[in-house]
C-alpha cells in the first residue's frame, strides 16, 4: 500500500495534507509514504521532517508514482495523477457542487474519488470531519484579522486618561466558525451577540455567553435541514430577518458572517443599505465570500471601504493558519482512513454508510447520490 503526497498547486493554498505525525501513524499501519519535495514548506513543514518521520521525498509529481492512495487538501488535476495505479483512491476536497469538470476528468480517469466535504455528520465522523476542523480555525482567524482592522480596542479598558469602549460584536450563522468567533471575540473582550436560522444555536450562543439575536415573529420556523446544516428561508422569514439585523446592526462595530447552505449561493445577510448605517471605522468579515458572499460589495482578497465600513474576507481562510490547518486536515485524513483499515488486506476497506457518502467516482462512473439530487 502505497500512499502519496503532493505539492498543492491551488494559488494561495499553503497547507499540506500530510505532516511527519501522520506519515508515521500511515507507516505504523504498514504504508509506504512518499511525499513530494517542498510539500510542507508553507505550512512550515520541511521536508527532513517528512524524512525523519520515515517517509520518501519525491520531486515533482512523481512522488504518486505506484500510488494506491492519494491525499490531498484540494483535490489534484487528473494530469499530475498519471502514474497512479489504475482505480487510486484520491482523499482530498473536491468542492463538488461547483467543480463538475474535474469530478467527470477523475471518473473518465478511473480514480476514486473520496470527498472530504462529504463526509456524513454523524458521531463517529466527527474526527474525519475537514469542514468542521477547517471552519474552526477559519473563525477564529476572522476574529484576529477585524480586530487587526478594527481602529479601537476589543475590551473595555479603564486608563488615567479615560475609559475605552469594549467593542460591540456580531456574529450573523453560528456553526463550527461562528461558535469559535464567539469564543474569540469574547477572550478578547468584546460585547458579544449572534443570530442563525436554526434555533438549536440560541442555548449555544448563551452558553457562550453572548446574546442570542433571533426572529421571533415567523410562526413555525426551523432552519435545519438533514445533516445538521440550514435551509433556504422563506421570504417572509428573510424580511423579519432583514428588519432584525437592520436595528441591530447599525449599532455594532464588527460583524463576522458565516451563512452557508450546502449546494446553494451562500444567503445575502447584509446590504448595502443597512452597511451604511453603521459608524464609520466599523468592520465586517464576510466568511462566505468564496461562495458568493453574505455580505454585497464583498470581494475575496481585498479590503472594500463602503460608507466608511471596511469590507473584508479571505478566498481561503484556513490556508491563513497553514500549520494548525495542515495538522489537523492531515489526522482528519488519518482518522478516516485508519477507522478502516484491514489489516488482512493491508489498505483500507470503506463501509456503506460513509463510503457511500464521500465517494464521488467508481469504476469509471460518477456515483454520488448527493450529486445525483442536485
Ligand atoms: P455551515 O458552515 O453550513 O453554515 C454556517 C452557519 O450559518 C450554520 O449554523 C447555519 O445554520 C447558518 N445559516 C445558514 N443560513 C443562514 C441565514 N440565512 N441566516 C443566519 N444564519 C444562517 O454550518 P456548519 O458550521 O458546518 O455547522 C452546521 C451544524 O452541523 C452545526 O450544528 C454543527 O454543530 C453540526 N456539525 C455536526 C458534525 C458532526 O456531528 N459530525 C460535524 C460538523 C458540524
Amino acid at each position: 500500500m502505497r500512499i502519496a503526497v503532493l505539492k498543492e498547486r491551488a494559488p494561495g493554498e499553503t497547507r499540506v495534507a500530510l505532516t511527519p505525525e501522520t506519515a508515521k501513524k500511515f507507516a505504523a499501519l504498514g504504508a509506504t509514504v512518499a511525499v513530494e519535495e517542498g510539500a510542507g514548506l508553507t505550512a512550515s513543514i520541511p521536508d527532513e521532517a517528512y524524512r525523519e518521520a520515515g517517509a520518501e521525498v519525491v520531486t515533482g509529481s512523481k512522488a504518486v508514482e505506484g500510488a494506491d492512495i492519494v491525499l490531498g487538501v484540494q483535490a489534484p488535476d487528473v494530469m499530475t495523477l498519471a502514474g497512479a495505479k489504475p482505480g487510486a483512491w484520491v482523499a482530498a476536497t473536491f468542492d463538488p457542487f461547483r467543480n463538475s469538470d474535474l469530478i467527470e476528468a477523475y471518473a473518465k480517469g478511473g480514480f476514486e474519488a473520496l470527498s472530504m466535504e462529504f463526509m456524513p455528520r454523524i458521531t463517529r465522523a466527527q474526527s474525519m470531519d475537514v469542514l468542521s476542523s477547517q471552519s474552526n480555525l477559519a473563525g477564529y482567524k476572522a476574529v484576529i484579522s477585524s480586530a487587526n482592522e478594527y481602529g479601537r480596542a476589543f475590551p473595555m479598558m479603564m486608563t488615567a486618561a479615560g475609559t475605552v469602549q469594549a467593542a460591540k460584536f456580531f456574529v450573523m450563522g453560528v456553526g463550527v466558525a461562528g461558535l469559535q468567533a464567539i469564543a474569540t471575540a469574547k477572550r478578547l473582550g468584546a460585547q458579544v451577540s449572534a443570530t442563525d436560522v436554526r434555533s438549536a444555536t440560541k442555548e449555544q450562543i448563551m452558553s457562550l455567553g453572548a446574546k442570542p439575536v433571533f426572529v421571533e415573529s415567523v410562526e413555525g420556523i426551523e432552519g435545519e435541514g438533514s445533516g445538521g446544516y440550514a435551509t433556504e428561508m422563506s421570504e417572509e422569514y428573510q424580511k423579519a430577518q432583514a428588519e432584525l439585523v437592520s436595528s441591530h446592526i447599525a449599532k455594532q462595530d464588527i460583524v463576522i458572517t458565516t451563512a452557508l447552505i450546502p449546494g446553494r449561493p451562500a444567503p445575502r445577510l447584509i446590504s448595502d443599505a443597512q452597511i451604511a448605517t453603521m459608524k464609520p471605522g466599523s468592520v465586517i468579515f464576510d466568511l462566505a465570500v468564496a461562495h458568493g458572499g453574505n455580505v454585497e460589495g464583498s470581494k475575496p482578497d481585498e479590503t472594500v471601504v463602503k460608507h466608511g465600513v471596511k469590507i473584508i474576507g479571505f478566498s481561503n481562510t484556513s490556508a491563513h493558519l497553514a500549520a494548525d490547518a495542515s495538522a489537523l486536515f492531515a489526522r482528519n485524513l488519518y482518522n478516516f482512513l485508519s477507522a478502516f483499515w484491514d489489516q488482512e488486506a493491508g489498505k483500507p476497506v470503506l463501509d456503506e454508510e460513509i463510503g457511500d457518502a464521500v465517494r464521488l467516482t467508481h469504476r469509471g462512473k460518477v456515483v454520488n447520490e448527493r450529486l445525483a439530487a442536485k
